[in-house]
């Protein structure tokens, strides 16, 4: 019998993928915080039409979606940004605009495996709702740098590159580009960087010059030189730069648009995003119309960049020795006094200490390396002492005798 293996796509996560991953979330919901954003969620399951309707081809293709037994067309959520277009039209009058959102959904794709692209992944997305104004546009960009940069990477080892879809659909008018093309030229465009030129050119037929030109640099936007000067006067100017190569596959931005990737040019995008005005208005049906801009950050592009990045990894394992290691290891060295010795490890965890100790009888020496393999900080023995109990401190080696109605003060001086 073979045994059941996990889907293609999905992953387990063991105790230190989960700690990786709250890490990840943690730096995420911090600095979404120091931004004045708040969490949200939606549901993992949501109607197909909901995604049909304005995400683009190339998410349909991707979604994960079937007839459930009530006869509903359902499919798991590839991304967020279509469930907040429909809560908010739906929550319009309750909330006071701009709404300042984040949330870290699950999103699951229907995609070839490959690196940095799984079929679920966990996704940060931060959207300003209700703002027509660029100052939107550029909270949006310096956030997604500064969620980069609490991560320990710096100007050398990320960019944003930052592009306007306004810009092409002037030029797409210009060209007499009829309107129903419109879709298929930008995504061209958007994969122009990823394929060989001849390829986009032959796609592109006769709009392949002018294109070329302005994916080589000429031609500028006034409006990315204001987001540009706006990141400058915050310091952040080293991490973006103007890139109208990005166009951004999915198909209801309406203006700015970015995304994030490793200076290195190794791996695939760790966040994108842009602006969406019509959105909400299209998925109501006109019932609500508000502008938007935001963006997503994926945990596994993310996730990779931090391995590659010394500075990056020694704060995440910092962080996660933080976060695991224990304060106190209780060494019971006579059975007979494993009853006073789980009264006092009681107390400990009551007083809010992360205290473990041998759920079996076990031989002192190898409980006090189980005591160093968790981290602990301080080992109390129970033994022949008693009523006194041996108190180790696990990093200078020293050790104290106490009454054991003082081990929560003396361990207090330690921790
Ligand atoms: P997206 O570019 O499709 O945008 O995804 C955002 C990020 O999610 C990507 O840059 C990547 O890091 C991650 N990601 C996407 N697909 C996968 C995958 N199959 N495996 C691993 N990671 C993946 C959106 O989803 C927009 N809804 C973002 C947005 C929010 N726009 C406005 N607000």
């Amino acid at each position: 019998m073979n045994p059941i293996q996990p889907l293609p796509g999905f992953r387990d996560f063991l105790p230190n993928d989960c700690a990786v991953r709250n890490y990840i979330f943690q730096r995420w919901r911090e600095v979404a915080r120091r931004y004045g954003f708040v969490e949200w969620d939606g549901p993992v399951l949501e109607p197909t039409a909901l995604y049909t309707k304005k995400s683009g081809a190339e998410i349909v293709g991707q979604l994960f979606n079937f007839t459930d037994k009530g006869d509903r067309e359902v499919a798991m959520r590839p991304e967020l940004t279509p469930t907040l277009a429909r809560v908010v039209a739906a929550h319009d009058r309750e909330f006071k605009k701009p709404l300042k959102w984040f949330s870290i959904p699950q999103c699951f794709r229907y995609e070839k495996q490959q690196r940095g692209r799984l079929r679920e992944h966990f996704q940060f997305n931060a959207d300003i709702i209700g703002e027509e104004s660029l100052g939107a546009d550029v909270e949006s960009i310096a956030l997604c740098v500064d969620l980069l940069r609490a991560f320990g990477f710096a100007a050398s080892d990320f960019v944003v590159r930052v592009s306007d879809r306004e810009f092409w659909i002037d030029f797409l008018r210009v060209q007499n580009v009829p309107e129903e093309k419109w879709q298929e030229v930008l995504q061209i465009i958007d994969k122009s960087e990823r394929e060989p030129r001849e390829k986009t050119a032959a796609r592109l037929g006769p709009l392949a010059e002018p294109a070329f030109k302005i994916l080589d640099g000429e031609g500028g936007s006034p409006k990315l030189d204001q987001v540009l000067a706006a990141l400058k006067v915050r310091g952040l100017a080293d991490f973006v730069e103007v890139d109208l190569g990005i166009v951004r596959g999915l198909a209801y931005y309406s203006g700015v648009v970015f995304e994030a990737f490793d200076r290195g040019g190794k791996l695939r995008a760790l966040a994108g995003g842009g602006r969406y005005d019509n959105l909400i208005q299209q998925l109501s049906d006109g019932a609500v119309s508000l502008p938007a801009i935001g963006f997503a950050m994926g945990d596994v592009v993310l996730g990779e960049l931090i391995g590659e990045i010394p500075a990056a990894k020694e704060k995440l394992q910092t962080a996660i020795a933080a976060q695991q290691n224990l304060d106190i290891y209780v060494v019971i060295a006579q059975e007979d006094r494993r009853a006073d010795a789980l009264a006092n490890v009681q107390a400990l965890r009551d007083q809010g200490h992360r205290v473990d100790y041998p759920l079996t009888p076990a031989k002192v020496g190898k409980q006090f390396q189980t005591a160093e393999q968790l981290g602990a900080r301080v080992a109390l023995l129970f033994g022949d002492e008693w009523p006194e109990v041996k108190v180790k401190d696990l990093r200078t080696g020293e050790q104290t005798l106490v009454a054991h109605q003082e081990v929560a003060a003396k361990v207090a001086t330690l921790l």
